[in-house]
């Protein structure tokens, strides 16, 4: 496994690559959902590429850049167990020099749920995504249904500038008890962490409605907030259930609809979501 942290040297090692190459972006401290990623990566082309970034600008200027995880050498040692060939990391400098002025817009899609309570926020990931598939120029490039609106977005950035990646999208890793892996879970305490599990069982519950027959999306807002109020260590960002493409909020739950919720537990925000189905 190759660590590699300028863009120049990544691209001289990417020439050498004949064959598909899947890249997998993160911003490290990787867990279990991240290495699903990689495995599934491994499994579908003939060399993998794993980037670890922690992208200042995706966050906000109240939010945790700075705080956020990190733990190179463990995620170079999980990367290299599973067979990673090339890793790229680099700097901030490296990735924005000064006089770093362009940036992505993708639209209405990034105006919703995430994009309207951290402003910004898909404008960074689309940018940095932009510049990883054009410095990794991989086939295939994996993202986790987790974050299913930032899914969406790096979708509609690739048809619309014409990226030549196809995007593959992986389920959501969840701990035994639910509560899907995320590096933010570290910010919990254990009773936070008990609290958190209220996320899933409110997308539980959603499932269950939907199983029933329930098709009124008001009434799914509504049986989940107050699931979720009862939870003291909780307040709601949003409840939302939306159309999977538009993400405009729907009056009626269909198959295929998406049921997503931002919650912070104490003073860390969780995101989960599922899509309705069989
Ligand atoms: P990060 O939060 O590190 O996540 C990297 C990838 O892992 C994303 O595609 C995310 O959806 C996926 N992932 C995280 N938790 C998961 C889980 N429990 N199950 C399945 N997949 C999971 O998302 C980002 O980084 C950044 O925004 C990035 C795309 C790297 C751009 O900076």
């Amino acid at each position: 496994m190759r660590v590699i942290e300028t863009i120049a040297d990544f691209r001289r090692e990417r020439a050498k690559i004949t064959g598909a190459l899947g890249l997998v972006p993160t911003m490290g401290y990787l867990h279990e959902g991240h290495l699903t990623l990689v495995r599934r990566a491994r499994a579908e082309n003939d060399s993998v590429a794993a980037s670890i970034f922690v992208n200042p600008t995706q966050f906000g200027p109240q939010e945790d850049f700075a705080s956020y995880p990190r733990d190179m050498p463990r995620d170079l040692a999980m990367l290299q167990k599973e067979g990673v060939d090339l890793v790229f990391a680099p700097s901030v400098p490296e990735m924005y020099p000064s006089g770093h002025d362009t940036h992505i817009e993708v639209g209405s899609v990034t105006q919703r749920l995430e994009g309207a309570r951290r402003p910004g926020h898909f404008k960074g990931v689309a940018t940095v995504v932009a510049k990883l598939f054009n410095i990794v120029q991989p086939t295939r490039s994996y993202f986790g249904q987790k974050d299913a609106q930032q899914v969406v977005v790096i979708k509609k950035l690739v048809k619309d500038l014409d990226i030549p990646t196809e995007v593959v999208v992986v389920p959501t890793v969840r701990e035994p008890d639910g509560l899907a892996m995320s590096s933010r879970n570290t910010y919990l305490n254990p009773q936070e962490r008990q609290a958190a599990l209220v996320l899933w069982k409110a997308l539980s519950l959603a499932k269950e409605m939907f199983s029933s027959g329930e098709r009124d999306a008001e009434r799914f807002r509504g049986v989940m907030t107050s699931l979720i109020q009862k939870e003291p260590l909780a307040k709601i960002d949003y409840v939302s259930i939306a159309h999977p493409e538009s993400l405009t909020e729907l009056d009626r739950a269909e198959y295929g609809s998406l049921v997503s919720l931002a919650v912070r537990i104490g003073r860390t925000r969780l995101i989960d979501n599922i899509i309705l189905g069989p």
